[in-house]
């Protein structure tokens, strides 16, 4: 299993970031804001190739990592690590690009897929997005080369809205959004 971080002392740490956003439970799993602490938690989950084979394609350096994983780009990109039994199993974040919502993204360690996890912390994440932020619009953007990836978004909830073709500097993917008002889940 991953190595937990040699960081500051874990229950500090949660303190600290509770300030910064809160943790949401999921069925089975915890979403642990992250912070510069967990670089070394970090550092080993992307460096997995199970992982960063399905994202980014190689491993991060500390400088992304740092830059773009811990907090860094917060309020507007919020990074959680996802947590079992305080284990570090994957990784998730939500952006805000406007004031109608933004999207997600989730990746989970290869040991854990298929248990049920992702789902469990995809529905956490909708739930809070809604209840607690307001969200009318919620995303993803599954790469159109992983189906899997649009399989899975599928069946958990997320519609396909369309297929984008012409996004400068990025494949095709497709706009997935989730269908249901929050009073309707
Ligand atoms: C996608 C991912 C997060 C799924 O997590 P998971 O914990 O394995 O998924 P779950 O066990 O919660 O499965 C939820 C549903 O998705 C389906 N699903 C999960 N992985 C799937 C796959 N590879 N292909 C097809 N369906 C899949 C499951 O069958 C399940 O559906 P069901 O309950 O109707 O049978 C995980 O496989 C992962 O991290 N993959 C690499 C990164 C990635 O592709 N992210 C998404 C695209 S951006």
């Amino acid at each position: 299993m991953l190595r937990k971080t040699n960081g500051s002392e874990p229950a500090a740490r949660a303190t600290m970031t509770a300030m910064v956003h809160p943790a949401i439970e999921a069925v089975g799993a915890l979403l642990r804001p992250t912070d510069d602490g967990d670089l070394a938690t970090l550092r080993s989950f992307f460096d997995d190739p199970g992982v960063h084979e399905q994202w980014g394609g190689r491993p991060l350096t500390d400088h992304e990592i740092l830059a773009k994983y811990t907090g860094k780009r917060a309020p507007a990109v919020q990074c959680f690590i996802v947590e079992e039994d305080r284990n570090p199993i994957g990784f998730m974040q939500y952006h805000q690009s406007d004031d109608r919502g933004g999207g997600l993204d989730l990746v989970l360690h290869p040991v854990v897929r298929g248990r049920g996890l992702g789902r469990a912390v995809v529905l956490a994440m909708v739930d809070y997005l809604q209840s607690a932020r307001g969200w009318q619009l919620i995303t993803v953007d599954p790469e159109a080369s992983n189906p899997r990836g649009v399989d899975f978004w599928e069946r958990v909830g997320f519609e396909p809205a369309r297929l984008v073709e012409d996004e400068p500097g990025r494949p095709p993917y497709w706009l997935m959004k989730w269908p249901h008002e929050a009073s309707g889940r």
